[in-house]
């Protein structure tokens, strides 16, 4: 059984007295109001509507498509799913290339999508749009490492921070988005050593996705970990329908594994 240690509503508070705690954060991205019940009842704290859903649902080769009307509508349609977990949704590519656009896109996510935070890519180049939309008083996940929106611009989907200077980019744009206000930061496809150094050098909750167990939590893609994904799983996710046989039941065991510690294993991480 997961051990739920509130019953309230996720805010965003909660996550940050949950570093504090050392308690893990869950969360796993859904698209729809049926999977988001799943999650919510299974003990996923944190939900994200990730612009991933323009490969796993709309089937396209990259987010970079995604408009925000879309992402606004699959954060309605999940929020209908959720009665406890705190809801996370994408800006998408090129939704926030100024203070204002960004400002501008994130109302809508939050008014029209009902979103609790959103979430943006990026480090220092971004500062001003997250410093602004948090002037608004709406919560910031910052994303660091792997950035799917500029896969075009890195040529692929690779681990990022191998090398020192890459490492200490990503150590200080850490530092700048929790000084601009963000609540929490992605980490996505970095060494699970500079993932503990990350998470060990700032007081928001660091969210891995193939950056180790040291985070202060985890997400996947659920289609990835429910292995219905096209195509070859990523190194970091588990086929965690393997065992459990049905998609209550494989949620239910990625969060306690993510919990107990248990995932990502060393087979996941870089
Ligand atoms: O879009 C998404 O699903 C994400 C996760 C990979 C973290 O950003």
């Amino acid at each position: 059984m997961s051990q739920h240690t509130t019953s309230k509503q996720i805010t965003n508070t909660e996550l940050s007295a949950m570093k504090t705690r050392g308690e893990k954060i869950v969360s796993l991205t859904a698209y729809d109001a049926s999977f988001a019940h799943i999650l919510d009842t299974a003990g996923v704290e944190m939900v994200l509507v990730g612009d991933s859903l323009g490969m796993v649902i709309q089937g396209q080769t990259s987010t970079v498509p995604v408009t925000v009307e879309e992402m606004a509508y699959h954060s309605k349609i999940v929020s209908r799913g959720l009665q406890r977990a705190l809801l996370v949704t994408d800006l998408p590519f090129m939704s926030y290339p100024d203070p204002q656009t960004a400002v501008n896109n994130a109302a809508i996510i939050m008014q029209q999508g009902y979103a609790n935070m959103v979430k943006l890519e990026g480090g220092q180049k971004i500062l001003d749009s997250v410093q602004h939309i948090v002037d608004q008083g709406i919560p910031v996940c910052g994303h660091l490492g792997l950035l799917p929106q500029s896969v075009n611009q890195i040529g692929g989907y690779r681990v990022q921070g191998k090398d020192e200077a890459q490492a200490n980019i990503i150590l200080e744009d850490a530092k700048c988005l929790e000084q601009a206000g963000a609540s929490a930061i992605v980490v996505e496809c970095i060494p699970a050593s500079l993932a503990k150094q990350l998470t060990a050098s700032v007081n928001i909750p660091i969210i891995g996705i193939g950056a180790g167990v040291h985070c202060d939590g985890q997400v996947l893609v659920n289609y990835d970990m429910l292995d219905i994904t096209a195509g070859k799983r990523p190194k970091f996710s588990k086929n965690f329908m393997l065992e459990a046989g049905n998609v209550n039941d494989a949620v239910k065991a990625y969060v306690e594994a993510v919990k107990n510690s248990e995932f990502p294993a060393e087979v996941h991480s870089f």
